[in-house]
């Protein structure tokens, strides 16, 4: 399969806006171990278990597919989608090192309204799918939202964990400078087409299509100085200070002051809120046609069947 051009990652085209050079990949893994507990509490509201089959939706380097594949176990499956080359390298070569034979990646545009069709992904016969800090970035929802649709089995699960409001990101008292950075985060997002804010608009789309909300909640968080989520969100702004300057949208001068703000907050009794999260649990209608025992054995799961084969068209 062709990446689309927008993701032709060719020497200094970064494949999503925070890039995916290695810098970006370790904070990955440092932000999924602060959120790793949130994610699992998440799949078992949601229902994951064992021998499901699962889809990682923006899957990056793998971490939280990797989660999933130890959750569904041998025989279940999980796929992770990621438009970056270099992520889905990462991932495989950790379902590798972890002996993950139930996982695989591909690396698919979801922007784009063809790309995932190239899959063939059999037609709605998955029992979940799993979208964390995925929608926030694309310029079009309906490719992620159709494919969704197309796979998800009735009864099945769509999770999600994405920002509803990105401007709560804040340090109290004060923070004017951190106020400055968020709106140019913000800023350079939605130029790339992105929104962070994308939460608000998903129950209309998922209603539209039929879904049902479950359950949701917001994953806002309150944090001191201390606390884990104030680590990740000093995590980010090191390293997306940076990026944004060599966008040259964001400035020495105000990279100084921020630095500043920061380790001054630091030093007295601060609140550190996070851009708002919410978790939405969303189910595919219908009734469930198969019995746990015959999906099980039409999966073909960690026998090197191919993505598309087997069970497409059984619906
Ligand atoms: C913030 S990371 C989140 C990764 C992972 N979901 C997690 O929770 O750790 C955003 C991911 O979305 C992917 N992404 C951005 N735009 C995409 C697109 N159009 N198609 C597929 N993946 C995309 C990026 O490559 C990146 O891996």
């Amino acid at each position: 399969m062709s990446p689309s051009p927008r993701h032709g990652q060719g020497p200094g085209q970064p494949d999503y806006v925070l890039g995916s050079h290695g810098a970006e990949h370790a904070r990955l893994g440092r932000q999924h171990a602060i959120w790793r507990d949130e994610a699992m509490a998440a799949w078992q509201r949601a229902g994951f278990g064992r021998g499901q089959w699962l889809l990682d939706l923006g899957s990056g380097p793998g971490f939280a597919s990797a989660d999933l594949a130890a959750l569904v176990g041998p025989d279940g499956r999980v796929l992770g989608l990621d438009s970056a080359r270099r992520f889905v390298a990462a991932a495989k070569q950790l379902a590798q090192e972890r002996g993950l034979s139930q996982l695989e990646t591909h690396c698919i545009d979801l922007a784009s309204p063809d790309d995932w069709r190239t899959l063939n992904l059999p037609a709605r016969r998955w029992h979940g799918a799993w979208c964390r800090w995925l929608a926030m970035f694309l310029p079009r929802l309906d490719p992620l939202l159709d494919l969704v649709q197309h796979s998800l089995r009735p009864g099945g699960r769509l999770v999600l964990h994405e920002y509803i409001r990105w401007d709560t990101f804040s340090v109290h008292p004060g923070g004017t400078e951190l106020r400055r950075f968020m709106a140019r985060c913000i800023d350079h997002w939605r130029a790339h087409g992105g929104d962070p804010d994308v939460a608000s608009r998903l129950p209309a789309l998922l209603e539209a299509r039929g879904l049902r909300l479950l359950n949701c909640r917001s994953l806002l968080a309150c944090s001191p100085t201390s606390g884990a989520k104030t680590r990740w969100l000093l995590d980010f702004v090191g390293s997306y200070g940076p990026q944004l300057q060599a966008n040259g949208i964001w400035s020495e001068a105000e990279q100084s002051a921020l630095t500043a703000e920061l380790a001054e907050a630091r030093q007295r009794t601060s609140l550190w809120l996070t851009p708002a999260l919410v978790e939405m649990v969303w189910e595919q209608p219908g009734q469930q046609t198969l019995p746990e025992a015959a999906v099980a054995a039409t999966a073909g799961v960690g026998a090197g069947v191919g993505v598309g084969a087997g069970v497409e068209g059984e619906r």
